[in-house]
């Protein structure tokens, strides 16, 4: 039995799926996934807040703040949550919803970067924002994973020496190559064992780390558009860079054994078959490793996830500084509703920032990019639907229109045409006035319609030469 007090006070270092039935190669893989964070990142964090809290520079009362797109900002999450700190993960648009949702349940606060720099992009633009929150507080500590010598030393204090207690006669070894944390510590500890081991590094194409040429990569997880400060390649024998369709086809391949993995776990074992392909490789022994799982396994309950959240909103939403959630928001004041054509696009860019929770949505960025999937989108169209000063939005017009600015633009051409200004007409064709108390009874004729406003286009009841074609109003909303 195992009994813990604290989350990161549990992570399974001893467990190993032997591939060679799957592969056809001998190769165990180390699965780093089953702690509390669902990572190896945990053992970075853990090092690194511990190192801090000796040298005094985290304390009660401190916020930590990191920029990290998933697995660092989820350990980070789970840490200050056990020991107290706030926590501010600084990430981009990139960062996928189930992540964010695991902080922010954690009690973490998220902040989401969505206006690259123009030299360091979405990367650059979330280390000036983490410096510019240090430089203005000295309640924020970064732990900076990209040069915090801390986290390879966690790698050669816990896994290097576990891989060689499990593997004695160890040959090779393959480490996916992310800031290198995993890579330095256990390259620098197997280079000083007694044993020779060949240290492969797995990288995708596409990726600065090792000085290859960059280009687009679809799959998060592995490679960079900066080479880490952290690597020291003279510890590294050998580097295999992987394709992303091959990163792709070794996972459906663990999928189909009941094994599923993402892309950095699917890169590494792509990496590693190759490899044994071209080496005589029966009688070695090889050991990869799988930093995650790849897929969040915490499925977060949406409440969970938006309480801090909202809350944090309605306190800024009050018109007053106060601390909310902790970290001292910036306050924004509630607009009033919007009413014409221009107002359109900054209501609907208003409104997705608040379904995708980001602060501010450009218009030209495609919802797809900031994570919006069909579910939020049909959150967002039900929220537009909420403002009565708004045209309705359906589905089928975020589909066909998939960025704010097109879709504004969309809804402003459908809009009607101003009525124009009725002549005035003879007294005797004017309307009677109305007539208050009980008069004489007239036989009802017809049910008047009632005017057509955008909200009641769909409506059944609108008046029917409003909806013709001939009208400049939309048949759809
Ligand atoms: C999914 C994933 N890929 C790759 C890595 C690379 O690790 P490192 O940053 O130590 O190089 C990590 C580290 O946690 C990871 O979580």
């Amino acid at each position: 039995m195992t009994v813990i007090r604290a989350p990161q006070d549990f992570n399974e270092d001893d467990l190993y799926i032997d591939l060679r039935a799957t592969l056809g190669h001998p190769l165990f893989l180390k699965c780093e996934g089953f702690n509390f964070a669902g990572s190896v990142k945990l053992k970075a964090a853990v090092e690194m807040v511990e190192a801090a809290e000796r040298t005094g520079a985290l304390r009660p009362g401190s916020i930590l703040v990191e920029s990290s797109s998933g697995n660092l900002g989820v350990a980070l999450s789970v840490i200050a949550a056990s020991k107290g700190y706030r926590f501010l993960c600084v990430t981009d648009s990139r960062c996928n919803l189930s992540t964010r949702r695991l902080m922010e349940a954690l009690g973490s606060q998220v902040q989401i970067i969505v206006e690259p720099t123009p030299d360091g992009g979405l990367l650059g633009a979330r280390l000036d924002y983490v410096r510019a929150l240090c430089a203005s507080n000295d309640r924020y500590v970064w732990l900076n994973q990209y040069t915090n010598p801390q986290a390879w030393k966690a790698h050669h204090r816990t896994t290097a020496p576990a891989i060689a207690r499990q593997f004695p006669q160890l040959d090779v070894l393959f480490v996916g190559a992310g800031t290198t944390g995993t890579l330095m510590g256990c390259a620098r500890w197997f280079r000083a064992w007694h044993r020779p081991v060949r240290v492969v590094a797995v990288d995708s194409v596409g990726s600065v780390t090792f000085g290859g040429a960059p280009s687009r990569r679809m799959i998060p997880g592995l490679g960079t558009s900066v080479r880490p400060p952290l690597l020291d390649d003279t510890y590294v024998d050998e580097v295999i860079h992987v394709e992303e369709p091959d990163t792709v086809r070794a996972c459906h391949r663990l999928a189909r054994a009941g094994f599923l993995f993402g892309g950095s776990t699917g890169t590494v074992i792509s990496g590693a078959a190759g490899w044994l392909d071209h080496h005589d490789a029966h009688q070695l022994t090889a050991v990869a490793i799988a930093p995650d799982l790849g897929v969040p396994r915490h499925a977060v309950p949406e409440q969970l996830a938006d309480g801090p959240v909202r809350r944090r909103r309605a306190a800024a939403r009050c018109g007053d500084r106060r601390d909310a959630g902790g970290l001292t928001m910036t306050i924004t004041v509630e607009r009033p509703p919007v009413i014409g054509p221009a107002s359109i696009e900054q209501a609907l860019s208003e409104l997705l920032a608040e379904v995708v929770r980001v602060d501010r949505v450009p218009p030209e960025a495609f919802f797809d990019d900031l994570g919006a999937d069909s579910l939020l989108m049909a959150r967002f169209c039900a929220r537009v639907r909420k403002r009565p000063d708004l045209p309705t939005v359906s589905m089928k017009d975020v589909y066909r229109h998939p960025t704010v600015a097109g879709l504004a633009a969309a809804l402003v051409a459908a809009l009607p045409a101003p009525v124009p200004q009725a002549p005035s007409l003879p007294a005797r064709w004017r309307p009677s006035p109305v007539r208050v108390g009980p008069g004489p009874r007239r036989p009802r004729r017809s049910r008047p319609w009632p005017p057509c406003s955008p909200r009641s286009r769909s409506s059944t009841r609108c008046h029917p030469t409003r909806t013709s074609s001939t009208t400049s109003a939309p048949t759809r909303w």
